[in-house]
């Protein structure tokens, strides 16, 4: 089941961006505002291209709502949204979850998968690092 779970980590990052999209305040709101909408946006489709992999890899049964929202809630409410002191924070955890989206990607890698596969979850890798930066020039 681990592309099932890379997916369900890919949409927790949808949502959690989508959250911060909404959540963003300060000076630079309109670029933080913009930034969080295209890293939802890229999560979005990552998560669609990973999960329907899983599909085809893992069954069918990796599709279960319930499963994917037990896992995303419990994830989700560890972090902070509503209540972070500033946008500062929100791209910290962004790039928290983005590392730990990276070593996850590796951990799937060396399990074996198929070519195909690989080059899926190494583009999802390779986007996770322009984010990664992209957050590094706007914390530091
Ligand atoms: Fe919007």
């Amino acid at each position: 089941m681990m592309l099932a779970k890379l997916a369900i980590k890919l949409r927790t990052m949808q949502l959690y961006y989508h959250f911060c999209h909404n959540f963003a305040r300060g000076p630079v709101f309109m670029q933080d505002h913009a930034a969080f909408n295209e890293f939802y946006d890229e999560a979005t489709d990552d998560y669609d291209a990973v999960i329907e992999n899983a599909m085809v890899k893992e069954g069918d049964e990796v599709v279960c709502p319930k499963m994917q929202l037990k896992s995303i809630y419990g994830r989700i409410k560890e972090l902070k949204c509503v209540d972070a002191e500033s946008d500062k924070v929100l791209f910290e955890q962004g790039l928290m979850l983005e590392k730990e989206l990276c070593t996850y990607i590796e951990d799937v890698k060396q399990s074996g998968v198929s070519l195909g596969c690989e080059t899926l979850i190494g583009d999802v890798a390779a986007r996770s690092e322009v984010r990664q930066y992209k957050i590094g020039q706007r914390i530091r």
